[in-house]
């Protein structure tokens, strides 16, 4: 990338302002229940303080406390994650700009330094240039290694940047390169596995990415909208009425461009949707009052056969409701599957990743994304504002 990378700037006696995505799930005793975004950062933490760098100054948000301090937003639980996945103290400051905090960064004699959530200030989000400003005032050079906020144009992802030189770390270098080279240059076959509650959420990365794919593989909520568009009968299953006619052209767009888009063949359907509810199979036109809440074996099926000729997968969203395990059979067959293939694998962000977790085959992927909505926004072939204001390589 002709963007500036940790490794191009010194960090000698350096102060290191670094923004990171610590927006991890929390349960209601603010125990944090995954923290793969914290972990994901820690190479880049590493070799900043590895490489000289005098102080390490973290920022970051989490949740959406709407400009004001909200508690159970706050990242204390955050800096002791990490002072456990570090091995060293992390002082946790309880703002993140202002004089005040700028004094207690100098003064501080821990070298890992985790301030409070940006977004307790309005001005984050509004990327306000005199916080961006003061952000920018706490340290001597900017390191973005937040992917999954790169799609926003907030003071700590775009504004700093024009304050201090910015590089980007290892996380976003990373993701960049994943999802840049399956999108510009994937080997082929290239596949598309989408699901997910809504074929909204999905049009842009069916635009962007229908040309260049050899095949879309259709699960999850939003492949009902699509059968209901062929002519088939749903039952209560997921619909999107407003998005017919786009279902259309996009299977019309498909036919003439020759791509193929798999859709089920049978399904799992229930009475209601409940962990316990009694599921019975039937085929692709779905009985009056029947709820689908998975695809059906033969399905399963069709999916690997035809992803077993793949060499390049990008899969965003799950194929049924997986977080019920009566329902997760789909989901978990087709990413077991790919996870044995000769092929570049990559998950998108949020649902897909959860569910890739769940199963244990993280290890078996080639690149999970740790960004929901970003990875989606670089899917679709938008410019991400976090990564466009990165300084340039000279
Ligand atoms: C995410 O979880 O997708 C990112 O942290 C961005 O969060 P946001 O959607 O609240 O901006």
């Amino acid at each position: 990338m002709a963007k500036l990378t940790l490794k191009d700037i010194d960090l000698k006696d350096k102060t290191v302002l670094v923004r990171a995505d610590f927006n991890v799930p929390q349960d209601a005793a603010l125990k944090i229940t995954d923290d793969t975004r914290i972990r994901a950062t820690l190479p880049t933490l590493k070799y900043i303080l590895e490489n000289g760098a005098r102080k390490l100054v973290l920022i970051s948000h989490l949740g959406r406390p709407d400009g004001k301090p909200v508690e159970k937003y706050s990242l204390k639980p955050v800096a002791a994650r990490l002072k456990e996945l570090l091995g060293q103290d992390v002082l946790f400051l309880n703002d993140c700009a202002g004089p005040a905090i700028k004094q207690e960064i100098d003064k501080a004699k821990e070298r890992v330094i985790l301030l409070e959530n940006l977004r307790y200030h309005a001005e984050e989000e509004a990327n306000d240039s005199n916080f961006a400003k003061q952000l920018a005032s706490l340290a001597d050079v900017f390191v973005n290694d937040a992917f999954g906020t790169a799609h926003r144009a907030h003071a700590s992802t775009e504004g700093v940047t024009h304050f201090l030189k910015s590089a980007a770390g290892f996380l976003l270098e990373k993701e960049i390169k994943y999802l840049g080279d399956a999108v510009k240059n994937p080997q082929k076959p290239f596949m598309l596995i989408l699901g997910g509650a809504k074929v909204s959420d999905k049009i842009g990365v069916i635009e962007n990415l229908l040309p260049k794919c050899d095949a879309i593989i259709v699960g999850g909520g939003m492949a009902y909208t699509f059968l209901k568009a062929q002519g088939k009968e749903i039952g209560n299953s997921k619909l999107e009425k407003d998005k017919l006619e786009l279902a259309k052209s996009i299977l019309d767009k498909a036919k003439q461009l020759n791509k193929e888009i798999l859709l089920p063949v049978d399904n799992l359907v229930v009475d209601k949707i409940d962990p316990n509810a009694k599921g019975e199979i039937v085929g692709e036109s779905i009985p009056e009052g029947k709820i689908a809440v998975d695809i059906g074996p033969k399905t399963i099926k069709l999916f690997q056969d035809k992803l077993s000729q793949a060499k390049t997968i990008i899969w965003n969203g799950p194929l049924g409701i997986f977080e019920m395990d009566a329902f997760s059979s789909g989901t978990r067959e087709v990413a077991k599957f790919i996870s044995t293939l000769k092929a570049v694998t990559i998950i998108g962000g949020g649902d897909t990743a959860a569910a890739v977790a769940k199963f244990k085959l993280e290890d078996k992927m080639s690149h999970i994304s740790t960004g929901g909505g970003a990875s989606l926004e670089f899917l679709e072939g938008k410019t991400l504002p976090g990564i466009a204001a990165l300084t340039e390589k000279s």
